[in-house]
């Protein structure tokens, strides 16, 4: 059976494609293909069509006593209930939040609170810098030491010798990433935390980069917290964060006095952006949608878990396609796991660079072709100083998720081809 047929049976890539308006576009005469997924994904019409229902039908401000302030409550409670479903946890675990940097400072901000000088945080190399200077930050206001985990540089992964080594009596906070944005290794977080929490450790995990392409399960993970981008994940452009309830509930968090003292809105600030909150509940749908066709689910969390085994099978695809064709192109390198026998190990991003030619430029090429790429370090900047690419540009990204198709991708690696060629 050729890939194709396999994922015939899987994903419908027609059906979802034509959800999505976005991949429609044209550009200079060819077809869009976004490969800027990790920079943020496109949304189906759903995910519109509930932002702007909201906008027109319920508009108003939680916890009046009328229709649209009630039916906005409900708008929020369903997102919340969405988002559990999500994360595998209990809906008061859920915080909605502006985006993953601004939940993760302020959270840095009340946990640091607890900690002191001689107190210890581990953050990695391998991660965006949103999981490492709100830690800094925090620490360096505390007086709290950072330690750093390092890398296997042949393969971008987390050395976890390393990383155990560097957990002590002393540490009070493990920050890792689930998946790198950059080279897409995926991190042994379970493991992870099993080492936080047998030194008596916090562990505060990054899944945004994970989160459209693998099940968050934080009941499995036992994680303190987890934090995502909905806009990451085919949704509007938000955070969320999963904290455990009693964590929720003992720190302090910084708040205005009338806020109440109930988890989790004593961690929600203000008014929140409930049109994107609207626009959550529709994209957990979009994903749970894709488990209901390809397998009979009881749950809504039973569809998540079905979209996210069909939705891996389709990235499995199209990175054996693009590591096999890619790799044939003279002067190219792809940073991370290249070895098929580790794929399970690493997502469907790709960081690339080839000889001559800076990633700015095979960027801009592509983009007059219709690809849609990043170039450059994506915030993950202690790995690209680390691996001494930065000044040179850092890589060109190529972030293939499940509306990405193989024809794409081998229309990538002829355009690649004819650059590199030219
Ligand atoms: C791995 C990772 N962590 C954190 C962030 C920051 O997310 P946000 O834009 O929601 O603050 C990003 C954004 O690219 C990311 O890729």
């Amino acid at each position: 059976m050729s890939p194709t047929e396999t994922l015939a049976r899987t994903l419908d890539l027609t059906s979802i494609r034509a959800q999505f308006p976005a991949l429609a576009q044209t550009v200079n005469g060819h077809p869009a293909v976004f490969f800027d997924g990790p920079g943020g994904t496109q949304v189906p019409q759903r995910v519109i069509d509930a932002i702007s229902d909201y906008l027109r039908r319920d508009n108003a401000n939680s916890g009046g006593n009328y229709a649209t302030s009630r039916r906005t409550d409900v708008v929020i409670e369903d997102a919340r209930a969405a988002m559990a479903d999500f994360f595998h946890c209990d809906a008061d675990e859920v915080v909605f939040g502006q985006n993953m940097t601004a939940l993760t400072f302020a959270f840095s901000r009340a946990l640091g609170r607890d900690l002191e000088p001689g107190d210890e945080i581990l953050v990695t190399r391998l991660d965006h810098d949103a999981n490492v200077s709100p830690w800094l930050t925090m620490a360096e206001d505390r007086g709290v030491t950072v330690r750093w985990a390092e890398i296997h540089d042949e393969d971008c992964t987390l050395d976890m010798d390393d990383l155990a080594s560097k957990i002590n009596a002393k540490t009070k906070l493990v920050a890792v990433g689930y998946a790198s944005n950059a080279v897409g290794t995926i991190n042994p977080i379970k493991k992870i935390v099993q080492l936080a929490h047998k030194a008596g450790a916090l562990a505060y995990v990054d899944a945004v980069h994970y989160t459209p392409h693998g099940l968050i399960d934080v009941a499995d993970l036992d994680c303190d917290f987890l934090v995502c981008s909905t806009y990451k994940f085919f949704g509007p452009h938000m955070g969320v964060l999963f904290g455990k309830r009693e964590h929720l509930k003992r720190l302090r968090p910084y708040k205005v006095r009338p806020l109440t003292e109930t988890i989790p809105f004593r961690w929600e600030w203000g008014t929140l952006n409930h049109e994107c909150i609207a626009g959550i509940t529709a994209c957990v749908e979009y994903i749970a949608e894709i488990g209901r066709r390809a397998r009979d689910v009881s749950s809504r969390r039973a569809a998540i878990e079905g979209a996210y085994e069909a939705i891996h099978q389709h990235e499995r695809a199209l990175v054996d396609r693009a590591m096999a064709g890619l790799r044939q192109i003279p002067g190219l390198k792809i940073y991370g796991i290249t070895d098929p026998a580790r794929f399970d190990e690493r997502c469907s991003t790709l960081a690339i660079r080839i000889e001559g030619h800076t990633p700015r430029e095979l960027a801009t090429k592509l983009g007059e072709r219709g690809f849609f790429a990043w170039d450059g370090n994506y915030y993950a900047i202690n790995l690209t100083e680390h691996l001494g690419v930065e000044k040179s540009g850092g890589f060109l990204r190529i972030g293939l998720v499940h509306y990405n198709t193989l024809e794409e991708v081998d229309r990538l690696v002829a355009a690649m081809r004819e650059i590199v060629s030219a």
